[in-house]
């Protein structure tokens, strides 16, 4: 090696070897192109070990390689034998070393070596190069630290490029792998899928399963842009628009698309059903990138499905034969298409004349303005059911029930049955009903009738007072009329007391006569307690001669309530007579009957009479309310029964307790009319 050039000629010799040295270095890269890194190692170590003429030279590649480390070695010709592994041992604890140079036991021979360190790549990335030399030659100089530097330095940018390579390859590798994983995976498929992306739709990745779908004819080119797309025909004959297809629509406007059935005719005119799904897919930033359809050819299983629809027809043939209904098929312009035997029977017609007749026909003139309406109902309704008068084409008529709902291709199908068994049966129960509501009207009326002749005697005093008095006083007064000097003023006083006892007289008589008159219910808006008066009128003098005290508490806030004024006296009446029945046989306590009125918290109204008598049991409490049930010699045992009836026809209830203390207590509550609810 050079030492320090004394002389012109040595320096001159020093300088050009170093410029023929460092010219070899550039050339470096060349020699190494297309080269393996363990190549390029082994190039580093031979070009610099014979360049510098060192001991040895050792090359340890790393870096994104697939063999790692790669250690190489190269040592001067005198040594015998290189063991590139026995070196990196020997070097190894010196690796981390940042340069300069250091005295290490000769790792190749005899002795002690200087080592100096030069890295592949900025920071070691590729590597190190280990150079060792005598110090007895002076190594390693300056010169030869720049050259180790060069010389490095070229190498890793070879082996920079080549790493670059290798990763590339690598990025394709996978990407491809990916590719043929997604292709393995849509092959698989059960159904067709296309991916197609943004701006113009182009289409990326098309199985063969979505060419089967939409187009199996063979030879034809591929479709490069959803819009090149021949998308078939509606099954109306229209074409399809390229961008109503579910991938346009997700590819163009980001739309999803869930299991949306098609009808689609393919070119040569075979029809198919596919259900599309589709949906975008986005970029981290949200934007659109892609869409992918996945296309179902669902034809066999509708084609099943109407294979089995038709198979049922045919099954449910006979049924619709057997019907004891009439079903007709009416078709949108409301005119009969076919009917079963027994709509040909209904319409006594033949299955001829049938066909084409329209529905109105067999609508009464005067009801035929309401078929317009029910036909309009039916072609926005599921099902409409409505009765009808039939008329046949022999002019009889019969009541029917219509079902009518809509089927396929505007048609219409209706179930009418004839039901003039049931109206027959309605009106009978109606009539039943009827001849029951006048047994019980006639019966409250003998009932009335009863109760009243229970009061004949009371009556008849009450009467008979005012008409005594009438008497007496028509005598008083043809005596003061016949005085020589007649006493006019007090004629006219005494007829006055006459008049007034005669209208008493003929009051008494109105009310008997009104609860006597057998005339139909009738229901107004009355106040209770005027009713209950009216009863307390015609009873007073009766409960007055049974010795009973009578009491009435008449609220004054009381709602008007709607009903027939006669039946609620006679509810009243029966009451007030069972009570003063029920005290007759007490002797020991006085007789007290009180009669109340008041508006109860939910507004109704009650009516309760009150007695000191005989009590009930309370497993009576209920049974005096069944038809018949008396404890009375004479009774009847219809009063409670009736009056029950009569308070329910007013949508009130009826009811007995016994007192805490002597007797019971009958009342019942009525519903406020309608018109004073607050
Ligand atoms: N206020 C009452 N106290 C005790 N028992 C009563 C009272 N009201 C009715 N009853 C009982 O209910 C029975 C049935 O009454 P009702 O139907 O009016 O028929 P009748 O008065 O003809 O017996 C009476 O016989 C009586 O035993
Ligand atoms: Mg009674």
């Amino acid at each position: 090696m050079i030492n320090s050039a004394s002389d012109n000629q040595s320096e001159e010799q020093w300088l050009r070897r170093g410029l023929r040295d460092l010219t070899a270095f550039t050339s470096l890269p060349l020699l190494c192109k297309d080269k393996s890194p363990r190549e390029i190692a082994n190039i580093l170590a031979s070009v610099l070990q014979s360049t510098l003429r060192s001991d040895f030279v050792f090359v340890r590649v790393t870096g994104p390689f697939p063999e790692k480390p790669i250690d190489v070695a190269c040592a001067a010709r005198r040594y015998a034998k290189v063991d590139a592994r026995k070196i990196s041992e020997l070097v190894a604890p010196f690796l981390e070393l940042e340069s300069g140079a250091l005295g290490v036991p000769n790792p190749v021979g005899p002795g002690e070596l200087q080592i100096t360190l030069s890295p592949l790549g900025f920071l070691n990335e590729y590597g190190v190069v280990v150079v060792g030399g005598s110090r007895a030659n002076g190594f390693p100089t300056t010169t030869d630290r720049l050259l180790i530097n060069v010389a490095s330095n070229q190498v890793a940018t070879v082996l920079e490029t080549v790493a670059l390579q290798i990763s590339e390859r690598e990025l394709q590798a996978k990407a491809q792998s990916q590719q043929r994983l997604l292709e393995t995976v849509l092959e698989q498929l059960p159904c067709g899928v296309i991916i197609a992306n943004p701006p113009r739709g182009d289409i990326l990745l098309k199985n063969a399963q979505a060419t089967d779908v939409l187009d199996s004819s063979a030879g034809q080119p591929d479709r490069q842009t959803l819009l090149d797309l021949e998308v078939g025909f509606r099954a109306g004959g229209q074409p399809y628009e390229a961008k109503e297809w579910p991938l346009a629509r997700t590819v163009f406007n980001g739309e999803v698309v869930k299991d949306e059935e098609f009808e689609y005719v393919r070119s040569d005119g075979e029809r198919r059903y596919i259900v599309a799904n589709s949906a975008p897919v986005r970029n981290d930033r949200g934007e659109l990138i892609a869409g992918v359809v996945a296309l179902q050819d669902i034809t066999e299983l509708r084609l099943t499905q109407q294979r089995l629809l038709l198979k049922s027809e045919d099954k449910y043939r006979d049924l619709i034969d057997l019907s004891p209904d009439a079903i007709f098929i009416v078709d949108s312009e409301g005119k009969y298409v076919s009917g079963n035997p027994a709509a040909l029977e209904l319409v006594k017609c033949t299955e001829l004349e049938l066909s084409g007749m329209p529905v109105i026909n067999t609508y009464l003139p005067e009801e035929r303005g309401s078929f317009q309406l029910q036909f309009e109902k039916l072609k926005t309704e599921a099902i409409i059911r409505f009765e009808r008068t039939f008329l046949r084409t022999d002019g009889t008529t019969v009541p029917v029930e219509v079902s009518a709902s809509q089927v396929r291709y505007g048609h219409f199908q209706t179930v009418v049955r004839n039901i003039s068994d049931r109206k027959r049966s309605e009106a009978a129960l109606e009539k039943a009903e009827e001849a029951l509501r006048k047994a019980q009207a006639d019966l409250a009326h003998v009932s009335r009738v009863t109760t009243m002749g229970e009061l004949v005697a009371s009556i008849a005093h009450e009467v008979n007072q005012p008409l005594g008095a009438i008497v007496t006083n028509g005598h008083a007064c043809v005596r003061l009329l016949s005085r020589e000097a007649p006493d006019l003023n007090k004629s006219l006083e005494v007829i006055e007391r006459m008049i007034s006892d005669g209208m008493r007289a003929s009051e008494v008589i109105k009310r008997i006569r009104d609860l006597l008159h057998k005339a139909p219910p009738e229901k107004a808006p009355l106040n209770i307690n005027e009713t209950v008066q009216e009863v307390i009128a015609l009873v007073s003098s009766d409960v007055l001669r049974s010795k009973i005290e009578l009491g009435a508490e008449l609220a004054a806030d009381l709602p008007p309530v709607v009903g027939d004024r006669i039946q609620l006296q006679q509810v009243i009446l029966n009451l007030i007579l069972n009570a003063r029945d029920a005290m007759s046989e007490v002797r020991t306590q006085p007789r007290e009957l009180l009669i109340t009125t008041l508006k109860n918290k939910s507004g109704d109204v009650v009516v309760a009479v009150r007695d000191s008598g005989k009590g009930l049991d309370a497993k009576d409490a209920e049974r005096i309310f069944d038809p018949f049930f008396t404890t009375k010699s004479e009774g009847l045992g219809l009063g409670l029964s009736i009056s029950r009836r009569i308070i329910e026809a007013h949508g009130g209830t009826l009811w007995a307790k016994p007192n805490e203390g002597k007797g019971a207590t009958i009342q019942f509550i009525l519903p406020p009319s309608s018109g004073s609810e607050s």
